[in-house]
C-alpha cells in the first residue's frame, strides 16, 4: 500500500495536520487507492524526545516514503541553538536537501469570497492566478557559508549549476505550456553573477519552448510589480531566497499566508507542507487556519498519487465553506463567523459531501 510519512512537527504543525489527515481520510474512503499513514518526529518536538531536529529513524521514513506530509517546525524554546542544530535547519532544509526537492510549488490564487480578507484593493487582486516555482537546494540557503576572523566577518555562497537552473526552469516552462503560456523569470541579473547565467540558461531552454511567451524580470521590480498588477503574472520561476521573499509577499494576494499550500518535488517523491510556519504565538489555542495544509493534502493527492478527482473534491469544498462566509480569525473582518481550527476542518469534511466522487 503506498505511504505517506505525517510530519506535524511544531506549534500549530500539530494541529493543523491532525485535521488535515481527517479531511484526506474522509475523501479517501470512497477513492479507488487506500493510502497509509504513518507519523514521525520532526523539529524541536524531535529534539526534545530524541535530541536532534531530523532522527535517523524519520529521514529512513521519508526516504522509503511515496510522500511526505509536514506541518511546520521551529519556536521559540529552539531558537538559541546552534544554526546546524534549528528545526528550520536541520529538519526542514535537510529534508529538503537529502530528498532532492528541488521544485517548490506555491499557487496563489484568490478565490471570490477571499476578496475582501487581502489588505489590497478589490480590483487589484480579484483576478489573480498564478503558481511561483521556487528553487528549492541551492542558491544562498546551501553555498558555503561561516565566519571569519579579523576583521570579524561572515559570508554566504550564492552558487548554481547549469544543471540546477535548467531543472527547475524546464519545470517552470512545462507549468506555462499547461496554464496560460507565459513564464516570468524573476533574477538579479543587473548586479548578481549567478543570476547572469540563470538567464543564459533559461533563454537556451526556451529554444525548445517556442509556444511559451518567456520575460525577465529584476526581483526588485518582481515585487513592486506582484503588488501593483498582479494579475500580469501567470508562472514565476526564481532562485531559491528570491522565491522565500516573493511567495510571503504573494501569499498575501490570496487573502492570507494561512491560504498558501506548497509541493515541493524531486520528480519522483514530494514533500507537502503549507507555506506558513509553526506560529507559535497562536499555537495551542485551535486558532490557526487549517486550509493550507488541508490544500496541501489536495496538492499531493494530485501530484503523487494521480487522484485528481480527489484533489477537486477537496478544493471545491474548501471553496464552498468560505463561499458560506465560514473564516479563521486571519481572514475574519469584524462581523464575520469565525471557526476554530476543528470547526474549520469540520466545514470542510461536511462540504466533501455535496461533492461526491463522479
Ligand atoms: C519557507 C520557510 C522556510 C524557508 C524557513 C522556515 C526555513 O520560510 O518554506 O518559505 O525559508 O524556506
Ligand atoms: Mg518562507
Amino acid at each position: 500500500m503506498p505511504k505517506v510519512v505525517v510530519l506535524p512537527g511544531d506549534g500549530i504543525g500539530v494541529e493543523i495536520v491532525p485535521q488535515a489527515i481527517r479531511v484526506l481520510q474522509a475523501v479517501l474512503k470512497d477513492a479507488p487507492l487506500k493510502i497509509e499513514f504513518e507519523e514521525h518526529l520532526v523539529g524541536g518536538a524531535a529534539i526534545d524526545a530524541l535530541g536532534k531536529a531530523l532522527p535517523e529513524a524519520t529521514l529512513a521514513a521519508c526516504q522509503e516514503a511515496d510522500a511526505v506530509f509536514l506541518g511546520a517546525v521551529g519556536g521559540p524554546k529552539w531558537d538559541s541553538l546552534p544554526a546546524p542544530e534549528r528545526p528550520e535547519t536541520a529538519a526542514l532544509l535537510g529534508l529538503r536537501k537529502t530528498l532532492g526537492l528541488y521544485a517548490n510549488i506555491r499557487p496563489v490564487r484568490m478565490l471570490p469570497a477571499l476578496v475582501d480578507a487581502s489588505t489590497l484593493k478589490k480590483e487589484v487582486v480579484e483576478h489573480v492566478d498564478m503558481v511561483v516555482l521556487r528553487e528549492l537546494t541551492g542558491g544562498l540557503y546551501f553555498g558555503d557559508k561561516g565566519r571569519k576572523e579579523n576583521p570579524p566577518s561572515a559570508y554566504d555562497v550564492m552558487a548554481y549549476t547549469e544543471e540546477e537552473v535548467e531543472r527547475i526552469v524546464r519545470l517552470g516552462f512545462e507549468t506555462a505550456r499547461m496554464r496560460h503560456k507565459k513564464l516570468c523569470s524573476v533574477d538579479k541579473a543587473n548586479v548578481i553573477e549567478t543570476s547572469r547565467f540563470w538567464r543564459e540558461v533559461t533563454n537556451r531552454v526556451a529554444g525548445d519552448y517556442p509556444d511559451v511567451e518567456l520575460t525577465h524580470m529584476y526581483v526588485d521590480n518582481a515585487a513592486m510589480q506582484l503588488v501593483r498588477y498582479p494579475e500580469q503574472f501567470d508562472v514565476i520561476v526564481t532562485e531559491n531566497m528570491f522565491g522565500d521573499i516573493l511567495t510571503d509577499l504573494a501569499s498575501m494576494l490570496s487573502g492570507s499566508i494561512g491560504m498558501m499550500a506548497s509541493a515541493s518535488l524531486n520528480g519522483k517523491k514530494g514533500l507537502y507542507e503549507p507555506a506558513h510556519g509553526s506560529a507559535p504565538d497562536i499555537a495551542g489555542k485551535n486558532l490557526a487556519n487549517p486550509l493550507a495544509t488541508i490544500l496541501s493534502g489536495a496538492m499531493m493527492l494530485r501530484y503523487t498519487f494521480g487522484l485528481e478527482a480527489e484533489a477537486l473534491r477537496i478544493e471545491q469544498a474548501v471553496t464552498t465553506v468560505l463561499e458560506k462566509g465560514y473564516r479563521t480569525g486571519d481572514l475574519a473582518k469584524p462581523g464575520d463567523k469565525v471557526l476554530g481550527t476543528k470547526e474549520m476542518s469540520d466545514a470542510v469534511i461536511k462540504s466533501l459531501e455535496l461533492f461526491p466522487r463522479v
